[in-house]
């Protein structure tokens, strides 16, 4: 049941701007991005006698799996369960899981991570040729599978960009907006092609009879994040604006331990995997003194939620930006076998992690929000799917477990696979192909990314997040259709709503932590919902 939650509405751009469509595609499925979620569909599709689209508005192996370190969490180790991995999600979770579905992700995920393995992936095995885990925050186990010590994303990226075949591939190809029937299905994409600078050549439609969102995360609506730069939330923006629903969005998870390169850092920054506390590193302030001792019964290895505040609170207390991971105690040859990328990283940045500890501050890395859907990709809006991290499906509730997104990843895409071989809907006729929009000038995402991190970051406060919806409403349309416009012009709107539902959430949970309320509140066991109509954001809430 959904009802109205919190006034008043916030208002949005209800359509991009982009020049009058001068080409015309069909297909029978368009995937909007290209990362593990949109290539395993694709993948999965092999065979169906589908035509199949690829649109992804840089290259293909641009998107956040290329950067994924950590793994794929199976519980297929000697004495784990399916169970004891659903036990551990729930807890993660802090109460919003969606039960169900957490049950499927981890039933699923090792006939998931077989698939790819079967595609040709190459993960880290012991010297009998079997797989090995690790451990990561908030699992009672070592259930982590990996490959190339930390570079997971990028060996599951390779694999399907090789396994992928038959599938129309457009890059430089940014997803504007859904076009729909008389009804509001959705019936075909319209994308504007751009040149190598981002500057928009023309606008073309691909009609279809199933777009998929697979456009993976959001993190580039705050100043510093994990995500690489093409993670800009487009494909929760244009959900809204083609109607569907979105739920969960205040829950951003901040990982505890990125490098921390200054103040001033902005955009990507490098992740220091949570397998590196899994193998024993801890963190520590300037003094060397243990940071989460005493803060969890699991200390550094408590879900990232409380690591983060943990460390949020010590930094606020102290008067500092940024802790310590002290990793030495694994030596140089652990560090370099199993973290090989981030040793390299840290060192380039003139820190050697085998005689020193490594600054590290929380940073955005991922939304365990998205566009509302099934473990099937089913949304809200006829015709429109999503899978991946757009998607909210439930399995993170409000705060992630470690390594659940690659395997969401996995396993949704197999899901949707199937339904569109068994229940392709009909090709419908657009009737909605006006190109009156507008965007919000590019100048502005400097301001709104900086304003985020302060206002509705890792610790919030009313005012700030109130300041922060204020300086949203303030943002004027202008700017010409381009990349760096219709980027700024999706991170507004997911800054919007995702600022909006944290507003309503009277309480600390999970990812959302609020000065001013700082404990969990029963009557908050609810998801808040937000949809848009016209540009207007309404909130509601939903069991
Ligand atoms: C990490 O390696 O710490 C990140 C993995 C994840 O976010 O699941």
């Amino acid at each position: 049941m959904t009802a109205t939650l919190c006034e008043p509405a916030l208002a949005v751009t209800a359509r991009l701007a982009g020049p009058r469509p001068t080409w015309e595609r069909r297909a029978d499925v368009i995937v909007v991005g290209s990362g593990v979620a949109g290539l395993s569909l694709a993948h999965s599709l092999a065979g169906s006698g589908l035509s199949v689209a690829i649109v992804t508005k840089a290259t293909v192996g641009e998107g956040s799996t290329t950067w994924a370190q950590g793994g794929v969490a199976i519980a297929s180790g000697v004495g784990d369960s399916p169970e004891e991995h659903l036990r551990d999600t729930l807890v993660a979770g802090a109460g919003l899981c969606d039960e169900a579905a957490v049950r499927i992700l981890v039933t699923e995920g090792p006939a998931a991570v077989d698939t790819i393995l079967r595609a040709g992936a190459q993960f880290d095995t012991d010297s009998d040729g079997r797989l090995q885990f690790t451990r990561e925050g908030g699992h009672s186990r070592a259930r982590i599978v990996h490959a190339g010590g930390d570079a997971t994303g990028l060996e599951i990226q390779r694999t399907l960009e090789k396994a992928v075949h038959n599938v129309d591939v457009f890059e430089h190809a940014f997803a504007l907006d859904a076009l729909t029937d008389q009804y509001g299905a959705v019936a075909g994409l319209r994308v504007g092609r751009l040149d190598e600078n981002g500057n928009c050549l023309e606008v073309g439609i691909v009609r279809a009879r199933a777009v998929v969102l697979a456009t993976g995360g959001m993190g580039q609506v705050y100043a510093s994040t994990t995500n690489p730069e093409v993670s800009t939330g487009d494909g929760v923006a244009l959900a809204l604006r083609a109607g569907a629903e979105v739920r969960d969005l205040e829950f951003v998870q901040f990982h505890p331990t990125v490098f921390y390169r200054g103040p001033g850092a902005r955009g990507r920054q490098l992740l220091i995997s949570e397998a590196v506390r899994g193998e024993g590193a801890i963190l520590v302030d300037a003094d060397g003194e243990r940071v989460m001792a005493g803060a969890h019964p699991l200390a550094d290895l408590a879900p990232r939620d409380v690591v983060s505040a943990t460390m949020a609170a010590r930094m606020a207390r102290t008067g500092v930006d940024h802790l310590y991971l002290d990793a030495r105690d694994l030596g140089e040859d652990t560090l370099l076998r199993r973290f090989p990328t981030i040793v390299a990283g840290v060192r380039s940045a003139g820190i050697d992690p085998v005689t020193e500890p490594i600054p590290v501050a929380p940073a955005a890395h991922y939304a365990c929000g998205g566009v509302t859907a099934d473990m099937s990709g089913r949304t809200s809006v006829t015709g429109l799917y999503a899978i991946g991290e757009v998607a909210c499906t439930g399995v993170h509730g409000a705060n992630r477990l470690g390594s659940n997104s690659l395997l969401e990843g996995l396993v949704t895409a197999r899901r949707l696979a199937t339904l569109l071989k068994a229940e392709l809907p009909p090709q419908r006729a657009i009737e909605d192909t006006s190109i009156a929009g507008s965007t919000i000038d590019a100048g502005a995402r400097l301001e709104l990314t900086v304003g985020m991190a302060r206002d509705v970051g890792v610790m919030r406060t009313p005012e700030g997040m109130r300041d922060m919806a204020r300086l949203l409403q303030k943002a004027a349309p202008a700017g010409d259709p381009g990349l760096a416009a219709w980027e700024a012009t999706n991170i507004h709107t997911i800054a919007t709503a995702l600022t909006a539902a944290a507003l309503c959430r009277a309480e600390s949970r999970g990812a959302h932590r609020r000065s001013d309320i700082t404990d969990r509140r029963d009557e908050w066991l609810r998801h808040i919902t937000i949809t848009a109509r016209d540009g207007v954001l309404s909130t509601g809430e939903t069991a």
